[in-house]
């Protein structure tokens, strides 16, 4: 093969050493793809003595990034070193000098893909960030081409495989939340400061970024609701599990009059594709009004995984700088839709009350609930357990102001010691 086209990578940490590992371990089947052999000229560290996960020849490696975009020969920049800056300055500039870019950054692309498209579009360039949703699983490619004849509906998806682990080991072993936590931080499957994905920091960030390209309208982070889980206890997810629902926490996009989106815990019917996807798995379902439903499903994280997903990108380029035909796919935020209040958008809701167990206390609830307009689909209530107990009830649709108007009330009735979970429900 005759062409060759030089990649400069930015950082070599998990995914940058998985990234290198593919192109070097399936060179000559993605130069047959691309049409060119790929070949990483530079690689950016911090400091050129620390120990790298894979071997790069020292004479690649730099801790200067002036080297990589003064090196003219290199045609691809893949930024892989995470964080807003100064990731965000590295692939301006890259872009600005005519370079394509890759990158896995979701903070990054949710908080400035805008800028970044635009920007890539200005220089006739790409930017593709396939990694940044759901590690290894193809999500961001099928959106903007495959599902493209598509008015997508409804986005909904399992995009943290943190917090997925925690709920299926909630679920599976009926521990307490932060057990489980303490568990999955000693195994590695949680950070040790884990709160951007248990708070649901960064499951807001990908529903952002599939948002936006889904409904074709900028969806800013600030405009997600976004409502982590730590307050999911032991005993909701017994009684989900009564009710023939999981709790899993979802990034949820909606659009019908405006745009829905949100990130919360959510009782999933057991028979929807989602109720299904266990441990670190990620799996985004997706409805649109030609095909229908679809689900992605697959490891949501990981070396090779997610060096898969960059890996893909990277092919892509390269195909466009061979054949010239780079900046075909770019910003697809035609419109500026409106993002729905939260206290405007219709669910249905579980409910866990502790209550004395009086006499017409029940009656008492759900007379305050029918006052506004909030009516019940099921109802369970236990046996006493010291002096209260609990009563747990799931409504029909109903407006999430309208609740929580009811919700005040029913909180200061003189039965009701706590209203202690309020968790929504999604049908299917
Ligand atoms: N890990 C995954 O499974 C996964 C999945 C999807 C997306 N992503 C995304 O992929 C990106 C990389 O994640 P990762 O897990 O590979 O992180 P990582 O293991 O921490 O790797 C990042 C590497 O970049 C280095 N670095 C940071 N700033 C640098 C700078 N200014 N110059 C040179 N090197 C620098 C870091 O060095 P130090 O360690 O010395 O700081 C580290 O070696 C992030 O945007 C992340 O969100 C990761």
């Amino acid at each position: 093969m005759e062409k060759e086209i030089k990649v400069g990578l930015l950082g070599c940490g998990t995914v940058g050493s998985g990234v290198y590992k593919i192109l070097e371990q399936n060179a000559t089947s993605i130069a047959n793809k691309s049409g060119a052999k790929l070949t990483v000229a530079k690689v950016l560290v911090k400091d050129k003595s620390e120990e790298l996960l894979v071997d790069v020849a020292s004479d690649k490696l730099t801790d200067d990034f002036e080297e990589i975009i003064n090196d003219q020969e290199i045609e691809i920049v893949v930024e892989l070193i995470g964080g807003v800056h100064p990731a965000k300055e590295f692939i301006l500039e890259a872009l600005k000098s005519g370079r394509s870019v890759v990158t896995a950054n979701k903070e990054l692309v949710a908080k400035h893909g805008h800028e970044l498209l635009i920007t890539a579009r200005e220089m006739g360039v790409d930017i593709y960030f396939e990694a940044s949703v759901g590690g290894g699983i193809p999500i961001i490619s099928p959106l903007k081409e495959d599902l493209a004849g598509n008015k997508i509906t409804n986005i909904m998806g399992i995009v943290n495989g943190t917090t997925n682990y925690i709920l299926t080991k909630m679920e599976q072993e009926g521990a307490e939340f932060s057990d489980v936590l303490a568990k999955a931080q000693e195994l590695g499957y949680a950070e040790a400061n884990p709160t951007s994905d248990i708070e649901g920091h960064d499951a807001a960030y990908k529903l952002a970024i599939v948002a936006s390209i889904a409904f074709e309208s900028k969806v800013d982070i600030d405009d997600i609701y976004i409502e982590g889980i730590t307050g999911i206890t032991k005993e909701d997810i017994l009684y989900a599990q009564e009710l023939d629902y999981k709790i899993k926490l979802l990034a949820i996009g909606k659009e019908d009059n405006g745009i829905e989106v949100r990130v919360h815990p959510t009782l999933v019917p057991i028979e929807h594709p989602l109720a299904n996807v266990n441990d670190v798995f990620n799996a985004i379902f997706v409805e649109g009004n030609a095909i229908n439903e679809v689900m992605f499903y697959g490891p949501g994280a990981g070396q090779m995984p997610t060096g898969s997903a960059v890996v893909g990108d990277i092919i892509t380029a390269a195909r466009n700088v061979n054949f010239s035909a780079q900046g075909r796919i770019s910003c697809t935020c035609f419109e500026q839709k409106e993002v729905i209040a939260q206290k405007e958008v219709m669910s249905s809701f579980y409910l866990r009350l502790e209550v004395l167990d009086n006499p017409g206390v029940l009656g008492k609830i759900t007379g305050l609930l029918g006052e506004h307009q909030v009516s019940i689909e099921s109802v369970i209530q236990k046996g006493r357990s010291n002096d209260t107990v609990p009563l747990v009830l799931v409504t029909h649709q109903v407006k999430e102001g309208d609740l929580n108007a009811a919700l005040e009330k029913i909180a200061s009735l003189s039965d009701v010691k706590e209203v202690a979970s309020l968790i929504r429900v999604e049908e299917y």
